[in-house]
């Protein structure tokens, strides 16, 4: 399949992708505040149930998995990227090494990972993904992100992008401004919008084939600490007002990310963007969620066996959900906390 062809799989039939690529740190976070235990044998059987979900497969183009994941298998010994592609869902694999402090910009970031990426794409390539990932982090505080954060994430995601491409695999290209912070929703359009048309500039400066990438950027919203919280209608408006600014017509989709929305309003928020009284857009409008889909499951599953069937419905609906939320059809009065 060539790049193209990938790209529109991934955003096709009003399906979304599922990031499951929670280094082991963060998966292991995320256990410990449900009293989890925190092995990679613990990480292993979290990924065996989500990757086995019966029917997710209806919703859920692609997902997105880690490295440890990427060589890990079920119980019964069939590796996890195997039992995703028998079920048609793409592969994808986060291939950026982490977020580290930005030298000379205390308070930002810069993602790391360029050195020796060719050949692990191609390792991956070779062991059947399709896709990959990589996310880099901004703040929104006093002077941050520095122009110089902007401009060193922006240019570190497209040598990715230009890399992945080489090597055959669609670059999912996430830059993700922060939610924590007490900044407006009106500062969040401004900066994300900043930081899009850099991204942009420097995938057209090396060359990208935007036809062949999905954009995975944040929804435009206030900070956590902001007092004023806007409506779904507002979020809608704000975040579609500033990607129909930055965000070139020829990107063949659009999915986001969570960022730590509650599952219910990533799902809403979704659905109003997609609502079928909004005139088309030039993108279609999908989800990359992790937390927004996985946490009530988590929740559910508490590490035991018993509790597999419940926390794989769990994913399901929420799966289910937001494949309706991307035909502007989700209902949240029929929706439940889990
Ligand atoms: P969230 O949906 O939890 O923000 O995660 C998306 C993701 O893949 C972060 O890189």
């Amino acid at each position: 399949m060539d790049l193209a062809n990938i790209a529109a799989r991934l955003v096709a039939d009003e399906k979304g992708l599922l990031a499951i690529d929670e280094s082991n740190g963060t998966c292991n976070r995320r256990f410990a505040d449900i009293g989890i235990e925190q092995t990679e044998e613990s990480r292993r059987r979290w990924r065996e149930l989500i990757v086995t979900t019966p029917e997710i497969g209806k919703s859920i183009s692609g997902m997105i998995l880690y490295d440890e994941t990427m060589h890990q298998a079920t119980a019964g010994g069939i590796p996890f990227g195997q039992v995703l592609v028998n079920a048609g869902i793409l592969v994808g694999i986060k291939v950026d090494t982490g977020v580290k402090p930005l030298a000379g910009f205390p308070g930002d970031s810069i993602t790391e990972g360029l050195d020796g990426l060719r050949l692990r794409l191609q390792d991956y390539a070779a062991i059947g993904a399709s896709f990959a990932k990589w996310r880099a982090v901004f703040s929104a505080g006093d002077s941050m992100p520095s122009t110089a954060c902007i401009a060193a994430n922006a240019h570190a995601l497209a040598r990715y992008a230009a890399l992945c491409q080489e090597a055959g695999l669609v670059p999912i290209v996430e830059p993700e401004l922060l939610m924590e912070g007490d900044h407006d929703m009106e500062t969040c359009g401004r900066l994300s919008r900043s930081i899009l048309e850099a991204v942009f500039a420097q995938l057209s400066a090396n060359k990208v084939l935007l036809e062949g990438m999905i954009l995975k950027p944040n929804m435009v919203l206030p900070g956590t600490a902001c007092r004023e919280q806007p409506t779904v209608g507002q979020v809608a408006d704000a975040t579609l007002k500033c990607l129909l600014r930055a965000v070139p017509a020829a990107v063949p989709g659009i999915a986001f990310l969570s960022g730590g929305q509650s599952p219910e309003l990533a799902c809403a928020r979704l659905n109003d963007m997609n609502a079928p009284f909004r005139s088309r857009m030039p993108w279609p409008l999908a989800f990359s969620y992790a937390r927004a889909i996985q946490q009530p499951a988590l929740a559910l599953w508490a590490g035991q066996e018993d509790n597999i069937g419940l926390a794989q419905a769990s994913l399901l609906h929420r799966a289910r959900c937001n494949h309706a939320a991307r035909r502007g059809e989700y209902d949240p009065s029929t929706d439940s906390p889990r």
